[in-house]
């Protein structure tokens, strides 16, 4: 969701900018556009569509000169996608541009005010308010002037700001939106992520929240929100720069599938040791929690949903799953004896971290399951755990999701132990199984050959239902999101005992039900609602494992999933409905890596 980048230095910006814009592409967007410094004046070129349009429009950053230069993708949220509202902005003076990631909350009576004081304004935008309140407050000082106009803004937001009278000076602010900064040798960098900074540099600064950073060619200078300057760490990325290419592979989506048995062995290996679970830095008092409450938005959701019954399981503590975006607004019953655990592969959600806030305000500590390393919410946590998966680049996640499951079922086994709620046999059983589950993971993406064919026979159908029961039926709901997220096909998840309680009524003749049997528990249950769906024409495509005769012999058509003991099998049973989102969306011809009206990162509320 939006992306920023900017370049100080002796190159030409405008390819520098071109490139790192395409770096951000995977966050999702429907305009760009581009503001570079030249000649005491400010180009700035803007499109609606993507970043290939712009670089025809001005010949790859040829027509556009200059070594000083800011960029943006951005996902419309006030104004439509149009050339007009894209970014970067610019004062009626002409003296400054910026770009914007965020979201400017009392903008409407900014507005008003710098309406009453003669300002044209040209977009519908929120943005558009921050250069004009630059231009109010300049006397000749462009810091003080940003430092000025930031002071009255409410919201989030990560700016990039150039100015003719400083025409090698880049000023970034944030304030609860990503930013970092990329340390060159006679150049400097920003972005929204390391993705973009990578070809160029692996020193990086991050910023937190109030600070502003002045960056020229030779120097990067930070202050902290009282103009005070303050010295800053800088960190190596230590993200390789092919794990954000596409590796040979068609699609961003389908490397990340293939990849997920390294990135979960990468997710538990670091964390055993000398058979134990290691959770360095995890010290939580579990004696003093009497409830768990997992909150996420999405698939990250999903995946607590799944995680929530191994937790409840092993560690007899009670667990709740919140959405982040019900939670931060329900005056949730929270205190001092409440762990909260969040889950968020960028780090970034903003309604996650609202959620995550209004708990941690209310007494709870939270552990933090992210994979972004330096991201908000890993830096406001109580205890962060990574996930290690390397940089997601596809919107829709697959190893995100699975490795996030994976870190729960670390912090379960762990935690049990802890509590005592496990004996030492079954933990060392579902350690055993936890290790393989990379190797199990590996044989469900091999033993399903059939799946491109599979989507062959299903990409028509205007709806899919995903039905299954406790574990089973959590996998449904992330099994379903992919599905429609990137093949727009309507499919909902149904826990498979509440089909009777109504929507069986939606079954037609043909009706595809993918009905999800991995856990031994309730497989009896789920086979009759298979029944129960086929007696009213449904197709059912079953997944289950190889061995359960019963069922394949029930079903029209089946995905297999090695045999994986219940507690830990959604991280397994998954991948085989990953890949067939991903081939459905394949034979309807969809943009899987960037879909419609979707961002990578879900900055804004
Ligand atoms: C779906 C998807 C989203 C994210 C959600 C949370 O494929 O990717 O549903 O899971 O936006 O994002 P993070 O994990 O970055 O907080």
């Amino acid at each position: 969701m939006c992306g920023i980048v900017g370049y100080t230095g002796t190159q030409n910006a405008a390819p520098v900018l071109l490139d790192g814009l395409t770096k951000l592409e995977y966050r999702g967007y429907d305009s760009c556009g581009l503001a570079v410094v030249h000649d005491g004046c400010i180009a700035i070129s803007k499109v609606t569509g993507r970043i290939a349009n712009l670089r025809e429009k001005t010949e790859d950053g040829r027509l556009i000169p200059g070594v000083t230069g800011i960029g943006h993708t951005r996902w419309a949220t006030h104004g439509a996608p149009t050339d007009v509202n894209a970014h970067p902005h610019a004062s009626n003076d002409g003296k400054f541009a910026v770009v914007h990631n965020g979201i400017i909350e009392n903008y409407m009576e900014l507005r008003e005010e710098l309406l009453r004081k003669g300002y044209r304004f040209e977009s519908e935008t929120d943005t558009e308010v921050i250069v004009h309140l630059i231009e109010m407050y300049y006397a000749g000082d462009f810091r003080r002037a940003v430092m000025k106009a930031s002071a009255r803004l409410v919201g989030s937001y990560a700016l990039g700001i150039v100015c003719t009278d400083a025409p090698d000076t880049v000023l970034v602010v944030r304030e609860a939106s990503p930013l970092i900064l990329g340390v060159g040798v006679g150049e400097n960098f920003f972005a929204s992520d390391v993705t973009a900074l990578v070809a160029h540099t692996r020193n990086a600064i991050y910023l937190e929240d109030g600070e502003l950073a002045e960056l020229t060619p030779d120097a990067i200078q930070v202050y902290d929100c009282s103009g005070h300057p303050i010295t800053k760490k800088i960190s190596r990325i230590t993200w390789d720069i092919q794990a954000a290419e596409k590796g040979g592979y068609d699609h961003f989506m389908l490397k990340e599938i293939m990849e997920q048995p390294r990135a979960v062995e990468a997710t538990i290996t670091p964390r055993i040791r000398n058979g134990e679970i290691v959770l360095d830095d995890v010290n939580i008092d579990l004696d003093n929690v009497n409830k768990i409450v997992i909150t996420a938005c999405g698939s990250a959701y999903y995946a607590g949903c799944a995680g929530k019954y191994t937790i409840e399981k092993l560690c007899r503590i009670p667990v709740t799953t919140e959405l982040a975006s019900e939670l931060r607004y329900a005056d949730p019953l929270i205190d001092e004896h409440t762990l909260l655990i969040v889950l968020s592969q960028s780090g970034e959600t903003a309604d996650t971290i609202a959620a995550m806030k209004e708990c941690q305000r209310r007494g709870a500590k939270a552990l933090a399951i992210v994979n972004v390393v330096g991201s908000t919410i890993a830096k406001a946590a109580d205890y962060t755990l990574y996930t290690w998966a390397g940089p997601e680049i596809a919107v829709a996640t697959t190893k995100g999701y699975t490795t996030q499951l994976t870190v729960l079922y670390l912090f379960a086994l762990y935690a049990a132990k802890a509590l005592g709620t496990i004996d030492a046999k079954e933990y060392k059983r579902l350690l055993t199984i936890l290790r393989s589950l990379p190797k199990q993971m590996q044989a469900a993406l091999d033993m399903n050959p059939a799946i491109p064919e599979l989507a062959k026979k299903y990409h028509g159908s205007p709806s899919m239902f995903f039905i299954g029961r406790n574990t089973d039926y959590a996998v449904a709901l992330e099994g379903a999101l992919k599905m429609k997220e990137i093949s727009y096909i309507h499919a909902e998840s149904y826990a498979a005992g509440e089909l009777k309680h109504g929507t069986i009524a939606l079954i037609y003749e043909g009706q595809p039900v993918i009905a999800l049997c991995c856990n031994d528990t309730v497989t009896e249950k789920t086979m009759s609602n298979i029944v129960e769906v086929k007696a009213r024409g449904a197709e059912v495509l079953a997944v289950a494992f190889k061995d359960n005769g019963k069922i394949v012999s029930l079903a029209d058509d089946m995905i297999f999933v090695p045999k994986v003991d219940r507690l830990l099998c959604p991280v397994v049973e998954i991948v085989p409905l990953q890949l067939l989102a991903y081939h459905v969306a394949k034979e309807n011809g969809c943009d899987i890596d960037k879909p419609k009206n979707l961002a990578k990162s879900v900055t804004v509320e």
